[in-house]
């Protein structure tokens, strides 16, 4: 039974009503109580509540569909739940949606449903299967459906017949590849011209969607661009922290990763890493690169730049959520930090991992001031700080990961010496 159709209560009271009815219309014609004209009323009026009933399943399709899809830009979750209702609202034992590429002759399979692993080459058995490549696939490449209730038909001319029933819908077809909605054998019906144009439908949404995360995987792609090449362009400036930010945004995810921060909260943390110290760009260099202690009035120069970089990026929409994070990456667990001498769980939990990652990668480079730790040093600097100026949790998490942190440190610097 159909899951996602009207409630199973409406459904029944309307087959009882139709029974009903049909009922009373025979007794009446048996009893000659009827008219002809009545009769034919009658009949009418049943065919259009069928009528009015596959449309409201059809609606139903339609709006559960594009409800999903509208938020979605995922593309696989996206052809998970296309069919997913394909299957349950048409009624049939399995589909999938794939894709056709340019001179392929084989489905690139997104997702399917009903089939299980060893089935999906076998579905409709693709490479080796004559009915498929002799009888299907000539239609797709003319941009045609196919709607075959009679496979059998085919059976002594064509092998590989494992289905009863085919529909076939082809959508987005461009000049590398066609795409392709399948649903095979319904139950205990015939697919009719309503399920084609109920399945034509749902891939022109689908079509839609996948123009729509294409568009935003492009748009995604070139702000990461941006910001990776700001981000740069900022270190490029001082010779000392040269690709400190793009190493600090990695360590970051890193601990992020071991902390189980989602996909969101990790591209979040990792955009934090690229410009936490963008409000340096303030600060001159002669501050920065003193090789010996800076005077008090120097380090509250130094000092402002966390609330610089929030400044900064404030009047950036998409950058203005990564701000807490930034704007507390000097403060320290214990308190005593800048600019809020924030303490514990009062800093924003972005900011603590943030502090850590910019700290650790400090600690291993060489700075004007000081030579560079080695990393052993720096990670039992990292437990001695543990609670003082790092969050204990991170601290832990980040020394008990020691030889990934290790792998991960050096790959930054293996790939600069090619
Ligand atoms: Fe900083």
């Amino acid at each position: 039974m159909n899951r996602f159709l009207l409630a199973d209560k409406d459904e029944k009271t309307r087959q009882d009503l139709d029974l009903t009815l049909k009922e009373d219309l025979k007794n009446k014609l048996e009893h000659h109580f009827l008219e002809e004209k009545d009769h034919l009323y009658i009949l009418e009026l049943l065919k259009k509540r069928e009528e009015k009933a596959r449309i409201e399943e059809e609606l139903s399709l339609l709006f559960n569909v594009s409800k999903h899809l509208t938020h979605l830009y995922d593309l696989s979750k996206m052809y998970k739940i296309v069919i997913l209702y394909l299957v349950n609202q048409i009624n049939v034992k399995k589909g999938l949606i794939g894709t056709i590429k340019e001179g392929s002759k084989t489905i690139d399979i997104k997702s399917s449903e009903g089939l299980n692993n060893d089935q999906l080459g076998t579905a409709i058995n693709i490479k080796n299967n004559s009915y498929f490549n002799d009888f299907i696939l000539p239609k797709i490449l003319e941009k045609r459906t196919v709607l075959d209730n009679q496979v059998y038909r085919h059976k002594d001319r064509y092998f590989g017949l494992a289905e009863e029933s085919v529909l076939i819908v082809p959508f987005r077809i461009n000049d590398r590849e066609i795409n392709v909605l399948c649903l095979f054998d319904k139950i205990d019906q015939v697919f009719s011209a309503y399920d084609l144009k109920s399945v034509s439908t749902v891939s022109c949404l689908c079509s839609i969607s996948i123009d729509k995360v294409a568009h935003y995987q492009e748009l995604q792609e070139l702000f990461l661009e941006v910001t990776s090449a700001l981000s740069s362009a900022i270190d490029t400036a001082d010779q000392y922290t040269f690709g400190h930010s793009s190493r600090v945004a990695q360590y970051a995810v890193f601990i992020a990763e071991k902390l189980n921060f989602s996909k969101e909260k990790r591209d979040k943390i990792y955009l934090a890493g690229l410009f936490h110290d963008i409000g340096k760009i303030g600060i001159s260099l002669e501050i920065l690169h003193k090789p010996g202690n800076l005077t008090a009035e120097e380090f509250d120069k130094v000092k402002e730049h966390p609330v610089k970089s929030a400044n900064i990026l404030r009047s950036i929409k998409k950058l203005a959520n990564i701000i807490p994070a930034i704007m507390f990456h000097h403060e320290r667990f214990s308190g005593g930090g800048y600019p809020q001498g924030l303490s514990g769980e009062d800093i924003p939990l972005m900011a603590r991992v943030l502090c850590l990652a910019d700290a650790f990668d400090a600690m291993v480079s060489d700075r004007p001031y000081r030579k560079k730790m080695s990393l052993k040093e720096a990670f039992s600097q990292v437990e001695v700080c543990s609670g003082k100026q790092f969050d204990p949790t991170i601290a832990k998490v980040f020394t008990n990961f020691a030889l990934e942190v290790e792998d991960l440190h050096n790959s930054f610097f293996s790939s600069r010496d090619i």
